[in-house]
């Protein structure tokens, strides 16, 4: 079962939530506030860890204390480092540093730090505990949370990895503060999609609760669907578009921004094939529109290419498919004309050109 409290912070008045995934031995709380770093000796004390290793793409001060000894290893979010090279640095600083498998791995950053250190953690003696200290808002509400880990190749994004859940995952409000202005657009995307997939109205709600909203839902898909055998597609709302989209601007959208037009999309794909009527077409439009984040295609990319683009979507084993709401709520929906499909991103609003 997943829940989701307010109770009163030990260290401070602020409010706070906690959600818990329920994966039986393996469950692990989300704790989501400002200063909840500071939960982070307890966290480790009650894993009996007596080494802790703190991999951080922030800076010393912002970086959270163990209160074990500890080696703190300086990195950088991006991409560019997201790689197999990345995890082996990281298991050799392991080794130098004498860290067993009864210890703690801490990763601070944004997704692709977590990423990167979880898989790290996953493969190092078969399995060390890793907490996630997420620093981004997409990373917050989606990356760290779930226990998918992985690593870009050559090839393409995130094709290898590993499921390794974290011991414990501690959502600090603090570090976004200093989020630039397109990291809150790359989370708010995420957010913005909960409402489609069973999040409550999160509407004009703090951004606390906002958060805490976006993770209890997603820990309720993952401890019914851990490994991706069904339900956890739903998560990838908006996405088969909003990934085409990335690649057509050669990533010059982030990807929550490709996710909000993707989810626009999704509304009226699923509006042209029947499965929802015009109010939630149009509702999709408008919640998108309430974060103050695109709804328009941009002005370059052709139908076509993404059209082409979807069709190597890693979804699509059955022609182009799509994560679409219906009368029974969201589902896989393979197969889909792609007249259909052309003629409803034709149709799409544009952003001006320039
Ligand atoms: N494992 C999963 O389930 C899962 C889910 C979603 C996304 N991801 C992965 O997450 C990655 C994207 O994560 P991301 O958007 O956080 O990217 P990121 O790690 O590249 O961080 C984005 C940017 O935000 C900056 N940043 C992070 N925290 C900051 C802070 N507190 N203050 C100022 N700047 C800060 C970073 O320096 C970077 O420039 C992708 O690699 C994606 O594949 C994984
Ligand atoms: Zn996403």
């Amino acid at each position: 079962m997943t829940t989701s409290t307010s109770s009163p912070a030990a260290s401070s008045a602020a409010p706070f939530r906690q959600v818990t995934v329920a994966l039986a031995e393996r469950s692990y709380t989300v704790h989501i506030g400002h200063g909840v770093q500071r939960l982070l000796p307890r966290v480790v004390s009650a894993l009996g860890a007596r080494k802790a290793v703190v991999v951080t793409a922030r800076p010393p001060e912002q970086t959270p204390d163990p209160k074990v000894p500890s080696l703190v290893v300086s990195t950088r979010d991006g991409e560019e480092a997201k790689d197999l090279a990345a995890v082996t640095d990281l298991c050799r600083r392991f080794v130098e540093f004498g860290l067993t498998r009864s210890d703690v791995v801490v990763s601070c950053g944004g997704g692709t730090t977590t990423d990167t250190v979880g898989l790290a953690a996953a493969l190092y003696h078969r399995g060390t505990p890793v907490v996630h200290v997420p620093t981004s808002l997409l990373a917050q509400v989606d990356a760290s949370v779930g226990g998918k880990t992985a690593v870009n190749l050559p090839e393409g994004k995130n094709l290898v990895g590993a499921y390794w859940q974290p011991a414990a995952v501690l959502c600090d409000l603090d570090h976004l503060t200093t989020l630039p202005e397109r990291e809150w657009r790359n989370g708010l995307g995420e957010i913005a999609r909960c409402h489609f997939i069973g999040a409550p109205d999160l509407d004009g709600l703090p951004l606390l609760d906002q958060i805490a909203a976006s993770v209890t839902l997603k820990a309720g898909i993952v401890a019914a669907d851990e490994r991706d055998a069904g339900l956890r597609h739903i998560l990838n709302y908006g996405h088969t578009l909003g990934h085409a989209l990335e690649r057509a601007t050669g990533f010059a959208l982030r990807h929550g921004e490709g996710v909000a037009i993707g989810t626009v999309f999704a509304g009226r794909l699923a509006g042209a094939l029947g499965r929802i009527g015009p109010g939630r077409v149009a509702e999709h439009h408008d919640v998108v529109a309430r974060y103050g984040l695109p709804t328009a295609l941009p002005a370059q990319v052709s139908v076509a290419e993404l059209v082409e683009l979807m069709r190597l979507d890693k979804k699509a084993t059955d022609g182009l498919t799509f994560v679409l709401d219906g009368p029974d709520g969201p589902g896989l929906v393979p197969g889909i004309p792609e007249d259909t499909v052309s003629a409803t991103l034709a149709a799409m609003p544009r952003e001006p050109a320039g």
